[in-house]
């Protein structure tokens, strides 16, 4: 299995503290059976280190370092970007996609999702590059409003389910979200979105188990497989099929309702 989105770089965000940390989490990557990680720390969700590439690429060049001979998983530079007005120039000047690729993980408020992003992203694409949207199922105006995360879906964008969320760590809300995202047909990918070898593990085969329930084994592998590999490749990911539209559903059973 691959996991493309995990915060495996200790003192930057709010992953991992220390190096020892690191290598357990590796481990428990590696004992589910996680054969790649993309590691993708925040950028400009913490002031921190926000702007300072050099921070960044020292974290990283320490990490290939350490981990270099770690035989069992292969990694990759990836990050996670916050929204942000000036995405486009940011993610050139900073190397923020995912593998050197044209797709870029854009992190959502919990909260809210900004009036701007169809510009922003059309933005983005016309750059080159592929939005993939960061677990929508933990953002409520999504949650509530999937329509609104099918339009972006319908104009060309990707979308990442964190694994957590299908088997019910965020809570039952979160979890409702995430199997409805799947049931429309609005997911992509699955991912660990890990944070430490506790509460937020590299743990990815249960949360396929739950996925399989929804959309088939096979398009549940695929979700951690055949799709993050050809994102890794800088290919076209493999056709998950149309997405739903939430309101024709509700249209559908307004219909049956009336007769
Ligand atoms: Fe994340």
């Amino acid at each position: 299995m691959i996991d493309l989105h995990c915060h495996l770089l200790p003192d930057w965000d709010d992953g991992p503290e220390s190096w020892e940390e690191v290598e357990k989490m590796v481990e428990q990557a590696s004992e589910d059976g996680i054969r790649k990680i993309c590691l993708t720390p925040h950028i400009f969700r913490f002031s921190r280190y926000n702007d300072n590439l050099q921070v960044l690429n020292a974290r990283f060049e320490e990490f290939f370092q350490r981990f270099s001979s770690f035989s069992q998983i292969e990694f990759y530079r990836g990050a996670e970007v916050f929204i942000h007005p000036d995405l486009v120039s940011v993610i050139e000047k900073k190397r923020l996609s995912l593998n050197g690729s044209e797709y870029v993980f854009v992190e959502f408020p919990s909260d809210q999702v900004p009036a701007g992003v169809k510009e922003l992203f059309y933005q983005m694409q016309l750059a080159g590059y592929t939005p993939i949207i960061s677990h929508p199922e933990r953002n409520t105006v999504f949650g509530q409003q999937p329509e609104l995360l099918y339009d972006l879906v319908n104009r060309g964008c990707l979308v990442q389910l964190t694994a957590m969320s299908l088997t019910g760590g965020f809570g039952h809300e979160v979890k409702k979200y995430a199997e409805q995202f799947l049931k429309y047909n609005l997911v992509h990918l699955i991912a660990t979105d890990a944070h430490d070898s506790i509460r937020r593990k590299p743990v990815l085969s249960q949360a396929v188990e739950q996925a399989a329930k929804i959309v088939g084994p096979g398009k549940a592998e695929a979700m951690v497989g055949d799709v993050p590999q050809a994102i890794l490749d800088n290919r076209i990911v493999p056709d998950v099929g149309p997405p739903i539209s939430p309101g024709s559903r509700k249209r559908k059973l307004f219909a049956f309702l009336r007769k």
